[in-house]
């Protein structure tokens, strides 16, 4: 969905009506401000993290206030938060990834947060990568929560063992290991079909085989001369080989239920973010116990990153003061950070965290990141919001999904159509 931004005397109008409604009545001033926070975090484990949020919330004298939508990857989520703010009733505050938070920004929908971050020196605890996603014009707009690593495969550890088998290092290996489990008769790679799901594995491919300059080159900058590269035909040739070795396309999962098939040995690998080790967390499984984690397949030396921010709505808080004093203080306050995201599987955004209760995985994460980091190997995850806006994103998603399952669709016409949506889309928009 494109979100074709307000004209600004249509904006204007719905401020000045939604600022009237704003104005509490005497008598409920001094009632606890509830904060509607609109996110997608739906699954076990993504619920159980978000617990952990709500507590600290009504424990600092507001009342949460939960408007989730379902969707992995938030796709809907963010179409809902589109409708209500063009209807004029946007929630008090809601997750947001990458490019959008600018988009948002520019249309005058967020609280500026830039006094609260000075006071509280945010910039000093942030990685880079994080003062330019949540901030526009210099302002703080948006509080990072959350440092999601995407090149992840999980494996379930019963069924290596099993068939005696190494962890694959590269995707030959992997395409090798994968066609000793399915002789085995069990599901390889545990996927669920839904398109972002499919094309964040071509993103890890792309990583895993050319390393981070092209993984730029192609799925940040969209630059012609890295879509028609040999890499690329490369990188699509693999992706289609994987596809033939996933078999026709399967009934379409949600990523939890997908997880929970890996989890049970009923699949041997995924192929996701670090959300998938929330998820096996909340389901009892321990990390080297129950399951591997290691880098999805050549990108041991990469990290590629997406970040869960909030942003407040000014014009839809009845305290607006006190409440976005009050949840930036807790988000990006340093236990909350660690509690939130050893259960979410994440690592903290904040980068002066003690880092004791995570486990291994989030461990190797963290060195990954910090290594990626000193060698300029870090990337914006493009399938997960943080590299282009919204329609190039998903009109890349859709075509790497098709590609995937109509076999009868080839690399070339793969790159011809992504020559068409770098010159067809502007780079403004959502
Ligand atoms: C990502 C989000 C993660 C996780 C994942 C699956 O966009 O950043 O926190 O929720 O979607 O839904």
């Amino acid at each position: 969905m494109t979100f074709n931004p307000l004209p600004l005397f249509c904006l204007g109008f719905i401020m000045a009506v939604v600022n009237a409604q704003a104005s509490t009545p005497l008598s409920q001033q001094h009632t606890q401000p509830e904060v509607e926070v609109l996110h997608w975090w739906t699954s076990k484990g993504e619920q159980r993290a978000a617990a952990a949020l709500k507590q600290a919330v009504n424990n600092n004298g507001m009342v949460w206030k939960d408007f989730a939508v379902r969707g992995g990857g938030g796709e809907s989520a963010m179409t809902v938060l589109q409708a209500r703010a063009i209807a004029g009733n946007p929630p008090t505050m809601a997750q947001i990834e990458g490019p959008a938070i600018e988009a948002w920004a520019r249309l005058g929908f967020l609280t500026d947060l830039e006094s609260i971050a000075q006071q509280q020196q945010w910039q000093q605890s942030l990685p880079d990568i994080a003062l330019k996603v949540n901030r526009y014009r210099g302002h703080f707009v948006a509080i990072p929560l959350t440092l999601h690593r995407i090149n992840w495969m999980w494996l379930n550890k019963q069924v290596f063992t099993q068939l005696n088998l190494a962890v694959p290092h590269t995707w030959p290996e992997f395409m090798h290991t994968a066609a000793i489990i399915k002789q085995a008769g069990i599901t390889p790679l545990a996927i669920g079909h839904e398109p972002w799901q499919v094309a964040m594995i071509f993103e890890m491919m792309s990583l895993g085989l050319h390393g981070a300059e092209h993984y730029r080159q192609l799925l940040v900058e969209l630059n012609p001369d890295a879509i028609t590269s040999t890499k690329t035909l490369a990188s699509l040739k693999m992706f289609r080989q994987l596809a033939q070795l996933v078999g026709p396309k399967q009934n379409i999962q949600e990523w939890p239920q997908v997880t929970s098939d890996l989890a049970q040995g009923k699949a041997a690998m995924q192929l996701l973010g670090d959300w998938v080790k929330g998820e096996l967390s909340a389901l009892g499984y321990q990390a080297d116990v129950d399951y591997l984690c290691a880098p999805a397949p050549g990108t041991q030396d990469g990290f590629i990153y997406n970040m869960d921010s909030f942003v407040l709505f000014s014009q839809n808080s009845a305290h607006p003061q006190q409440v976005s004093q009050t949840m930036a203080n807790l988000l990006m306050d340093k236990t909350l950070q660690s509690q939130f995201n050893q259960l979410k599987g994440s690592l903290p955004a904040r980068q002066d965290v003690d880092l004791t209760g995570f486990d291994s995985c989030s461990l190797k994460a963290k060195q990954a990141f910090d290594k990626a980091k000193a060698n300029n190997n870090l990337v914006p995850s493009l399938i997960d919001s943080m590299a282009l806006p919204e329609q190039q994103q998903n009109e890349i998603i859709q075509l790497l999904h098709r590609y995937f399952y109509q076999s009868e669709i080839t690399p070339e016409q793969v790159v011809q159509q992504l020559l068409n949506i770098q010159k067809r889309l502007g780079q403004d928009g959502f």
